[in-house]
């Protein structure tokens, strides 16, 4: 059993969350391609070479999509549009693909759904990565015309709008640990994409704002770094690492200002007169979305490059992704996100879930570990709530089994199981227990 509706404050926001690579099947509608379809291309970057190119058929099956999201009773669907589908060169209109988007928000409303949309979920259209991607500033111009053809075909009708999912994993993940697309392993490359990439997100909020939205905010990662042992160059380590992965971008986007911990570094490789952005950077917004997985034990690695740290393991239970199940984290970051940064802004978790090792059997898929995990996190928003952090809502992450970027289709989060050879879906045991807690009646 999950906590219910009752078990939050009044008007709290239930949702479930995808986005737009993970889902729709980015051959079909004349999208154009993207640095995922050239990374997934090249050996070993994802599981098996696999890529977005039909994963859930979500663009021919959406209708029974929404369905699924009505019926277990939540209030709202978190998801992304793709640039390469809207502008196949990510500048060049696809009307097409713009339709898709239309026909989509107004099923959500049509199902009672308050659409939450995001606008930047990794897939670069490969023109712009072609002239640098996130190193070249001229993108965060082209993703600021992109926001505004969206904001004004669905602005009429898009409850919130996020411009950027997780700045992290756009510019450090890509681009210094080069796991995701495009892959690349260099420090200058990372820190010029952690600055367009924030001034993306500061460019395409005063669009927003120029389109007359007012339900702007944004949706960063967090992790819980904790050192990993009790001497002081672990607790080093684990602050360094807090800098880069948690505080660089919600510093820039609330405060105007990066972490001082990391400028020496950082300074050399920053773009010419980046402080002239941090004001547009800085453009106030009207909520905060926070994505949480998990935590990560740090300790001291002087032996290796900077930033001079390694990930310890830990020993608490494990999801499907080897990520330590740690609640507390979540508390954590809420509590600390509202007294460090965002006051009384609203925050919502946009993004927390779990990869489970759950099989489909005889039509049935029992995920009990699934159920124990949105449990126990439900219980770390209450505690935040409690200590009077204005939490105003949480997204499942996700509705269905998707495409899991590196780790192609191996890796199940979702509600649904999908059966990625005949693309049905199916409830798991978690589906029934959101639907329980949001008290609609179902299955
Ligand atoms: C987040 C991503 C999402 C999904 C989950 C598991 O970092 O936003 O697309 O991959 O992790």
């Amino acid at each position: 059993m999950l906590p219910t509706r009752f078990d939050f404050p009044k008007n709290f926001i239930f949702g479930a969350a995808t986005s737009s690579y993970q889902i729709e099947g980015h051959q079909f509608g004349g999208a154009g391609s993207t640095h995922w379809d050239s990374f997934a291309s090249a050996p070993g970057n994802t599981a098996f070479g696999q890529n977005g190119a039909v994963a859930c058929d979500h663009y021919h099956r959406w209708p029974e999509d929404l369905d699924w999201i009505a019926a277990a009773g939540f209030d709202s669907y978190r998801f992304s549009t793709s640039w390469a589908r809207i502008m196949p060169d990510g500048r060049t209109l696809n009307p097409e693909g713009m339709d898709f988007y239309d026909r989509l928000v107004d099923g959500m409303l049509e199902r009672g759904l308050k659409p939450a949309l995001t606008l930047y979920h990794w897939e670069l259209p490969s023109a712009l990565s072609d002239k640098g991607g996130w190193q070249n500033r001229d993108t965060t111009a082209r993703f600021a015309d992109y926001t505004t053809h969206v904001a004004q075909k669905l602005g009429d009708r898009v409850w919130s709008w996020a411009p950027v999912n997780e700045p992290w994993c756009v510019a450090w993940l890509s681009h210094f640990l080069g796991h995701h697309a495009p892959g690349l392993r260099d420090i200058r490359a990372a820190v010029r994409a952690m600055h367009h990439i924030t001034l993306a997100h500061g460019r395409a909020v005063e669009a927003l704002r120029a389109a007359g939205r007012h339900t702007v905010g944004a949706v960063c990662n967090f992790e819980y770094s904790l050192p990993a042992d009790d001497t002081p160059s672990a607790a080093k380590a684990a602050q360094l690492y807090d800098a880069i992965y948690n505080r660089f971008f919600i510093g820039g986007m609330m405060k105007g200002r990066y972490p001082d911990l990391l400028m020496p570094v950082f300074e050399p490789h920053m773009p010419t007169n980046w402080q002239d952005d941090m004001s547009v950077i800085q453009s106030p917004l009207d909520w905060f979305g926070l994505n949480y997985y998990t935590c990560k034990r740090i300790a001291a690695d002087p032996d290796s490059v900077w930033p001079h740290l390694k990930e310890v393991n830990g020993h608490l239970p494990q999801t499907e992704m080897g990520w330590e199940i740690c609640p507390e984290g979540l508390s954590h970051f809420l509590i600390r996100t509202a007294a460090e940064y965002t006051g009384d802004l609203p925050l919502y978790v946009t993004e927390n879930g779990m990869a489970g090792p759950e099989r489909l059997i005889d039509g049935i898929c029992d995920d009990p570990e699934r159920i124990s995990y949105y449990h126990q996190h439900l219980d770390a928003v209450r505690h935040a709530i409690a200590q009077d952090v204005n939490v105003a809502g949480y997204y499942a992450w996700s509705l269905m089994d998707n495409y899991e970027w590196a780790f192609g289709y191996e890796k199940r989060f979702g509600l649904l199981h999908v059966d990625f050879d005949s693309l049905q879906r199916t409830p798991k045991a978690s589906y029934q227990a959101w639907a329980n807690a949001l008290g609609a009646q179902t299955c």
